[in-house]
C-alpha cells in the first residue's frame, strides 16, 4: 500500500505540471527531428520513468538503448569520476543520438558522457533533462532541451532516489533531512 508522501518531502513540480512539459518537449523534439529516425540513450537509472513517458509522446521513427553510469564522491560530487556500470549494446555510429537524463547537477556526468559517446561517432548528439539545476554546475556544460530549472534543492521522484528510494514518487519532491 503506498503510504504517500512523509512528512519530509514536499512537491515541488507535481505529476500534472510534469506530464504537460513533457508533451511540450515531446513536440518540440518531433519538430526537430521531423523526417529522421532517433535513437535515444537513456542514462541509468534516474531517467527510465522520463524516458518511458517521453517516447510514448515522440511522433518520429525512435529506437533506444540504456547506459548506465556510476559516480564515486557522489555524496560530496567533489570528485567528478564519473564509471559505466551497464554499456551500449549496440552502435550508434552515425545515428542521431539524443542523450535522456533526469537531471542535469554539477555536469560532471554529462561531461563524461559527452566524451564517451562522441567517441562513438554519432551523426549528431544532443541532449533532454527533465531537470536542470545550474547553481551546482562545475563544469560549463548546457542540455539541448530542459523540462525545468530548479533552484539548489535536493529532489527525489519521478525516477531520482535517495539511497535507491523514493524512485516511485509521480511527484518530483523536496526532500528535507
Ligand atoms: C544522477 C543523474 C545524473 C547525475 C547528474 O545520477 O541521473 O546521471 O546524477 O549529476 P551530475 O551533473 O552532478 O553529474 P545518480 O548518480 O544519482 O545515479 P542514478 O541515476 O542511478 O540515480
Amino acid at each position: 500500500m503506498n503510504e504517500g508522501p512523509s512528512d519530509n518531502l514536499q512537491v515541488l513540480i507535481g505529476a500534472d505540471k510534469i506530464h504537460e512539459r513533457v508533451r511540450e518537449l515531446a513536440s518540440q523534439i518531433s519538430t526537430d527531428y521531423r523526417g529522421r529516425s532517433l535513437r535515444l540513450i537513456g542514462i541509468l537509472k534516474g531517467s527510465w520513468i522520463f524516458l518511458a513517458d517521453l517516447i510514448r509522446q515522440l511522433d518520429l521513427d525512435v529506437s533506444v538503448s540504456f547506459l548506465g553510469v556510476a559516480s564515486y564522491g557522489r555524496s560530496t560530487k567533489t570528485s567528478g569520476e564519473v564509471k559505466i556500470t551497464l554499456d551500449l549494446d549496440d552502435s550508434i555510429e552515425g545515428l542521431d543520438v539524443l542523450v535522456v537524463e533526469d537531471i542535469l547537477d554539477t555536469g560532471e556526468t554529462f561531461r563524461y558522457l559527452q566524451g564517451v559517446l562522441t567517441g562513438h561517432q554519432p551523426r549528431s548528439l544532443k541532449s533532454v533533462v527533465l531537470l536542470d539545476k545550474p547553481a551546482r554546475r562545475t563544469q560549463h556544460v548546457k542540455a539541448d532541451y530542459v523540462g525545468f530549472t530548479i533552484p539548489d534543492v535536493f529532489v527525489v521522484g519521478y525516477g531520482l532516489d535517495f539511497s535507491q528510494q523514493y524512485r516511485n514518487l509521480p511527484d518530483v519532491c523536496v526532500l528535507h533531512p
